[in-house]
């Protein structure tokens, strides 16, 4: 763990150090102030890459921050914090953005949680409608940008009410042909991880990986506790719970679209971040039929789906003659 700067440190010249006002795996997050625009409060992420990478390896990290840096540099939108400068300082790389006052989500939760209380499913429904505008966004650059790690910490909701993405880290560029490109490797948490993005595999995440991690985040925003890890539900299907047995009030069609987005494999997903929000919010109708069944016995179910049973009976048709033709000759 990188030790902190103290504060009225300033870096490159600029940024004067107020306080530290997060830590995580890989440096810590400061609130400091912009002393070429007089009154700006920034937040400046750090990032100390491990001590023990080869000169080489290291080299290419810091290319990667700097290309990934100068991406998300470029992005403009409401529920993302701008970010403004990057920069290195000795073995730590620092990410500039804007100071996003208020709490985060998850000392929502805990708040509520003290108080023995659900959050509104309505305000929850209005900051999901930001994220997914965020996600949105981020999903239709030219290629693709999947966040990676949506999950109540990484979410802000300000004074007037909103939510803001804070969290760049594991964000990942679908370049395709090209090998992954993800920043800052940290090690969150699997609560809200689809199985395809376990070990920190790269090669089968796409936008749907997004939808899961954002579903899971509307469970434990619904029903204060976390859905199971996406391994424990596939290994112990019968375990998982149903987000309306823990909050009743909780609206049928919020409980379908949630479970939808939360389908172990992502095929079984909505495919994108737009058809999911139709369906969350009312324009469109739910084209599967997603369900708490456990997966295999829902494959069983699609096998005997009309067209697949008159494929299947033709085949055995087909077979039963050409035996007879092969016995009888
Ligand atoms: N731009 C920001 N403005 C205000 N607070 C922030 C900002 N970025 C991060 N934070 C706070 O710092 C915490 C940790 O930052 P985050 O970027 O999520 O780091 P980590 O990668 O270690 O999780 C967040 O949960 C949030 O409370
Ligand atoms: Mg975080």
């Amino acid at each position: 763990m990188p030790i902190p700067l103290d504060a009225g440190n300033v870096l490159r010249n600029r940024y004067k150090i107020i306080d530290r006002i997060g830590q995580g795996g890989m440096g810590n997050i400061y609130l400091a102030e912009d002393t070429r625009l007089s009154g700006r409060k920034c937040a400046v992420k750090e990032v100390e890459h491990d001590k023990a990478l080869s000169a080489d390896i290291l080299h290419e990290a810091r290319v990667q921050f700097e290309r990934e840096a100068s991406v998300l540099a470029r992005l403009d939108h409401p529920n993302l914090p701008k970010v403004s400068d990057f920069f290195s300082a000795g073995e730590r790389d620092y990410l500039v953005m804007d100071y996003v006052p208020g709490e985060d989500l998850r000392t929502l939760l805990l708040d509520a949680r003290g108080r023995n209380e659900f959050l509104a499913e309505k305000d929850i429904l209005d900051w999901i409608s930001q994220l997914a505008d965020a996600l949105f966004y981020l999903h239709s650059q030219n290629p693709p940008i999947v966040h990676r790690d949506i999950k109540p910490s990484n979410m802000k909701i300000t004074p007037d009410g909103y939510l803001k993405l804070v969290d760049f880290g594991l964000v990942k560029i679908l370049t395709p042909g090209e090998d992954t490109i993800t920043i800052i490797q940290g090690q969150g948490t699997l609560l809200y991880t689809p199985l395809e993005q376990y070990g920190g595999s790269d090669t089968h995440t796409d936008v749907r990986s997004d939808i899961y991690a954002l579903c899971a985040t509307m469970y434990h925003l619904l029903t204060g506790q976390a859905p199971l890890d996406a391994r424990q539900r596939f290994l112990n299907p019968q375990l998982d719970i149903d987000p309306r047995q823990i909050n009743p009030a909780i609206t049928p069609r919020t409980q379908k679209a949630i479970l939808w987005g939360l389908e172990i494999h992502p095929n079984q997903r909505p495919e994108s971040i737009d058809i999911f929000r139709k369906y969350l919010f009312g324009t469109k109708e739910l084209p599967s039929r997603p369900s708490l069944r456990p997966t295999h016995i829902r494959l069983l179910d699609r096998l005997l789906e009309p067209p697949e049973v008159v494929l299947v009976s033709l085949a055995i048709v087909l077979l039963f003659f050409s035996l007879i033709s092969t016995v009888s000759q």
